[in-house]
């Protein structure tokens, strides 16, 4: 089996975790590094909870400091939904690997100058790290062969009614991203959402294993602030839907779709605009977006993964 070249940049996150924890035994990967951008949390937390989850997981791949802030936009973080830390109140054994000195961007750039044409970036945060990549180095788009993202949304709004966190963090980012010709796969709300964990799921994970039982106690923090605010009696699996969608396709449903970012509106800023549903269509229409899953073969993939530590 040829192995995917992979990697990731993220905003460790309860779900996050999750899909750092299920990647690291997907075979059909090869995950070559790891970078942490500011977003669920301020970014000394995420990049600590990225380095011990590489580590926790036994990928031990290195892990590079990204952005501490968005572009332009003012920093929301979201520590209600994950907690102070980002792992919701749960910690990890600390990571002994070296600290690396090259910042995320240029780990980025690295990697697509060594597997051009190869490499798979799976943006699971706000897309600051790819942007300043993309801004630095003008040829690295024509070295990623795809990006898959958790990100937008066609229909839903998490953080505003339009707006989903990921890109709503930093939409300038999101902008630079969705407009640079990459091959993109976004995977919004529209799908993630249903990639819901209510509290039985959660204590069947719990009990497969260690990693199931860090998970589950990091997730009844989200699950707490989601019935508290919201009254929803679930969390969203959001980030693991990337990598399953790159292994499990046939678990998803999607489109090709033109997408792009709203900046200037006082409600609708951070916005994906998609023509999905529009008789109106945009002239490019090379996003694959994402919309569907299928739940209970989702959950089923989810456990036997986990199982596999
Ligand atoms: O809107 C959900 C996304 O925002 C997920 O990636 C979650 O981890 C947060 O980063
Ligand atoms: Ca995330």
């Amino acid at each position: 089996m040829k192995r995917m070249k992979v990697w990731l940049d993220a905003d460790p996150g309860v779900d996050d975790a999750a899909a750092i924890i299920l990647a690291a035994k997907m075979p059909e990967f090869e995950i070559l590094g790891v970078s942490a951008c500011a977003g669920n949390v301020e970014l000394h937390y995420t990049y600590d909870n990225a380095r011990n989850l590489v580590a926790y997981t036994g990928l031990n791949v290195p892990v590079h400091k990204g952005a501490a802030r968005p572009l332009m936009a003012e920093p929301h973080f979201a520590r209600e939904i994950h907690g102070k830390n980002g792992l919701g109140g749960q910690t990890l054994p600390v990571s002994a690997a070296k600290h690396e000195t090259l910042p995320a961007w240029d780990a980025i750039y690295e990697a697509a100058c060594e597997y051009a044409g190869e490499l798979i970036l799976v943006m699971i945060g706000p897309l600051t790290n790819l942007a300043i990549a993309l801004l630095k180095y003008p040829d690295l788009k024509e070295k990623i062969k795809r990006v898959v993202l958790m990100g937008g949304a066609v229909s839903y709004g998490n953080t505003t009614p339009s707006a989903e966190f990921n890109i709503h963090f930093d939409p300038e980012a999101a902008d630079i991203v969705f407009s640079a010709g990459l091959n993109i796969s976004m995977l919004g709300l529209d799908v993630t959402m249903q990639a819901a964990l209510d509290e039985n799921a959660i204590e069947k994970i719990h009990s497969v294993n260690e990693q199931g039982t860090f998970l589950a106690n990091s997730m009844r923090q989200t699950l707490t602030w989601a019935k508290k605010l919201f009254d929803l009696d679930f969390v969203a699996m959001h980030d693991p839907c990337t990598f399953l969608y790159l292994v499990y396709p046939d678990l998803f449903r999607s489109a090709a779709t033109g997408v792009k970012i709203e900046l200037r509106g006082k409600l609708t800023r951070g916005k994906t605009v998609s023509d999905v549903f529009s008789d109106y269509k945009f002239a490019d229409r090379s996003v694959d977006v994402v919309l569907g899953i299928d739940h209970c073969r989702f959950f089923d993939c989810f456990l036997e993964i986990l199982g596999r530590y």
